[in-house]
């Protein structure tokens, strides 16, 4: 079995390539990533040393190249985590979300077609489908909920959703999808909320909260994640949307004020700046579907999770700050410059 996991040198990816080399050892794993900014070999260098796992450094954009790769290894299964996926990002240049999220979908979906496949995953995201008001904790996100997007990024992730589903109905195409909420854990690049915090903690910068920190977010153990992926390539059934999350609403000053008290430092870190544009109120999961058909549950709690997120940072202070002493410098500078 020849799997393809596109993206697999970004935060998820590479995760889920660690998970399937492990739980599947007689399985050839592939990698194709272009190594943006969010990309980092690094991060693959174990994968590296193991027989079973190839890399190819290409844009999923790249139809040539794409098509060169399948003609090569001949995949029954593409998993495709490979995208811009920065809310704040995506404000800034649209552009770049519009071509990796929904292009890059469509050239990977065209080499399926063009040289069969048993399965096209697509990981998409709970942020398809809009916000919640605060106010109506009894709402949660089903399969059936309406796509309402807020940001270029979630627009983008939306429309490639809706190109799968139409290459499933219109070609046939064997897709699943799965829709999961905020994720943490290792290699989680530090420009999102949670380590960007421990980061900026263990270097006593302030805590850049937007607006009034009350937003929820619906958080995950990315190892919970990538069981989900992986259940769903063996059990999903074709044609279907999968919700992915674990009933863990925080608010983002929570978060922030656990990481303080984790890391022993004070709240005063904490600086209140301008709110994102347009930023989503609350995201909660409804796993409902997952947990009944496939038989899937969260394994780690919030309360651990964090814990074992907080010490990988701790032990691996050499992968965040090779990445915060480059073009990361640039980002931080406009985003959080002169935010008031
Ligand atoms: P990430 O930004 O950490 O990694 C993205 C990876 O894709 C990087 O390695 C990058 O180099 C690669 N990439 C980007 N453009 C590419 C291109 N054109 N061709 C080849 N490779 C390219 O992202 P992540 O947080 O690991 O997210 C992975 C996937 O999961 C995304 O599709 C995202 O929408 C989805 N998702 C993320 C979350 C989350 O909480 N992070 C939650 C739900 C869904
Ligand atoms: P993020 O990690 O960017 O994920 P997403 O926007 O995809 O949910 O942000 C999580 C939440 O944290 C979101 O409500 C925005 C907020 N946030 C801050 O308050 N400050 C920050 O510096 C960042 C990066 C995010």
């Amino acid at each position: 079995m020849t799997v393809i996991v596109t993206g697999g040198a970004g935060f998820i990816g590479s995760n889920f390539v660690y998970h399937m080399l492990s739980a599947h050892p007689d399985y050839r794993i592939v990698c194709v990533d272009c190594l943006t900014y969010a990309g980092n070999m690094s991060t693959l260098a174990e994968a590296m040393k193991n027989p079973n796992f190839a890399f190819y450094k290409t844009d999923i954009c790249d139809r040539d190249g794409i098509y060169e790769i399948f003609e090569k290894e001949h995949p029954q299964v593409v998993v495709n985590f490979a995208a811009e996926s920065h809310v704040d990002r995506s404000i800034e240049n649209p552009d770049v979300f519009l071509r990796t999220n929904i292009m890059g979908t469509a050239v990977l979906m065209d080499a399926c077609r063009k040289y069969g496949i048993d399965r096209y995953h697509q990981v998409s995201t709970d942020e398809v489908y809009g916000d919640l008001p605060l106010d109506r904790p009894d709402l949660f996100f089903t399969e059936q909920t309406p796509i309402h997007t807020s940001s270029p990024y979630s627009s983008s992730k939306a429309a490639a959703d809706l190109l799968v589903l139409a290459y499933h109905r219109t070609y046939g195409l064997p897709v699943t999808i799965s829709r999961c909420s905020n994720n943490y854990g290792p290699y989680h690049f530090p420009e999102k909320l949670i380590p960007l915090m421990i980061a900026n903690c263990l270097n006593d910068k302030p805590l850049p909260v937007y607006g009034k920190g009350e937003n929820v977010r619906d958080w995950l153990y990315v190892a919970d994640h990538c069981k989900a992926i992986d259940l769903i390539l063996q059990k999903g059934k074709v044609g279907e949307v999968y919700n992915v999350g674990g009933h863990n609403e925080m608010t983002n000053i929570d978060i922030v004020k656990l990481i303080c008290k984790e890391l022993g430092k004070p709240e005063s870190l904490i600086t209140y700046v301008a709110d994102r544009k347009g930023h989503d109120m609350r995201y909660a999961i409804d796993p409902t579907k997952i947990h009944t058909e496939l038989g899937w549950l969260p394994e780690t709690k919030f309360a651990d999770g964090i814990k074992m997120t907080i010490k990988w940072y701790l032990d691996n202070k050499d992968w965040w700050q090779t990445i915060l002493s480059g073009e990361y410098k640039d980002y931080y500078a406009r985003m959080y410059g002169d935010r008031k």
